[in-house]
Formats: C-alpha cells, sequence, structure tokens
C-alpha cells in the first residue's frame, strides 16, 4: 500500500467487534505519535494508553451529548494530553505569535491513526468527550481535564470494505499559484 492509499483507507470507524488490541500493536501506534513532527520539536504531549480494565469506565467518559455511542466495542483507547513548554511556547508566540500545541497534536494523532489503518485496524479520533472524566480515568485530576485534547479510539473493524470518501472538490480546496 503507498501513502496516498493509505490515505484513502483511513477512515472514521464506528464499529468495532470488540477484539482486543494487542500492546504490540499499541506500542507501534504510540510510536508513530511520538515521532510526529511539532512546532521547534516542542513534543507537547503526553500519551495515555487505555486498555483493559479501564476500557468501560473510557467508554463512558467519551459518550457524551448522545455523541461515541459506537465506542463500547473498541479495543484501546489513546488519550492526547498537552504537555506544553512555558519558555519554548514563549519563544514560539514571541516569533510567530502563535500557538501551536492544537496543530501538533492534530498532527500526533493523525499520524496515530494511519498507523492504526497500515495494521489493519480501525480508529476514530475524538473531539467529543469529558475532559474531567478522561482524566479520571487516565490518573490525572481533574483540573488537568483542560489539557486532555484529543482521544483516538481503536479497534478491530467490523467490516473490510471502505466507505466513499465525502469531500470538498478539488476545485474548492486546491490553488496552484504559479
Ligand atoms: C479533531 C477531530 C475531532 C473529531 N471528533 C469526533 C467525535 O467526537 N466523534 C466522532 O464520531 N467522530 C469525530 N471525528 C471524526 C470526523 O467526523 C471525521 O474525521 C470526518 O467526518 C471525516 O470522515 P473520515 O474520518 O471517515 O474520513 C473527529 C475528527 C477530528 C479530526
Amino acid at each position: 500500500m503507498n501513502f496516498n492509499e493509505l490515505v484513502e483507507k483511513r477512515e472514521s470507524c464506528r464499529a468495532f467487534t470488540g477484539q482486543a488490541v494487542s500492546h504490540e500493536q499499541l506500542d507501534t501506534i504510540v510510536h508513530a505519535g511520538r515521532f510526529a513532527p511539532s512546532a521547534k520539536n516542542t513534543q507537547p504531549w503526553k500519551f495515555y494508553v487505555v486498555s483493559g480494565e479501564k476500557l468501560e469506565a473510557m467508554c463512558d467518559a467519551v459518550k457524551v451529548m448522545g455523541f461515541n455511542k459506537f465506542v463500547d466495542n473498541a479495543g484501546a483507547f489513546i488519550a492526547i494530553v498537552a504537555d506544553s513548554n512555558a519558555v519554548l511556547d514563549k519563544m514560539i508566540k514571541r516569533v510567530t505569535s502563535r500557538d501551536f500545541i492544537e496543530n501538533d497534536i492534530g498532527i500526533a494523532v493523525a499520524s496515530m491513526a494511519y498507523q492504526a489503518t497500515d495494521l489493519g485496524l480501525g480508529s476514530c479520533i475524538l473531539g467529543a468527550f469529558s475532559g474531567k472524566e478522561v482524566a479520571g480515568v487516565i490518573g490525572l485530576d481533574e483540573k488537568q481535564g483542560k489539557d486532555v485534547k484529543l482521544v483516538l479510539a481503536i479497534g478491530h473493524k467490523q467490516t473490510a470494505e471502505t466507505r466513499v470518501k465525502n469531500r470538498k472538490s478539488k476545485e474548492q480546496t486546491v490553488f496552484f499559484v504559479d
């Protein structure tokens, strides 16, 4: 599978089988997150890999306001928690007037989602969850709930088929300027 084939194969999986995801697979996925690029190489993240007995509590934490009911059969979750470096962040902000933590974490979660696809697994990036509850599950205090930026649900897919992607057209989104 070349990279664009992988890009087309990755999709948000919302039907998992309940089969466990191995420690080795989770290690491979989290490696892709650790090696993601970040502004000034700040690596402003911590990855909390949740499986086993904590799965049920994690499912409850990401089911909010009617969203994410499908997670019950996920085999694991990775919560990505912001871990900023005040000195580097200040330096970056002075030069760019911007804050890149959310961007960096987005790149890390995407890298892990593609790695999961490459392993034949399904995944779904979750932005809807209770930060407080996720923090409780992973052993952080309530206040750190605001630092939980994204959660990646991972599992074995119920179906091997890939959906047709619904995307804006090339004309609407791509501009070659020369
Ligand atoms: C930052 C972010 C947050 C998301 N949050 C959720 C979520 O809470 N629940 C969910 O089912 N999908 C969530 N998604 C998945 C998107 O709905 C999905 O990526 C989009 O519809 C495109 O579909 P595809 O991933 O299958 O290509 C999220 C995606 C991103 C990038």
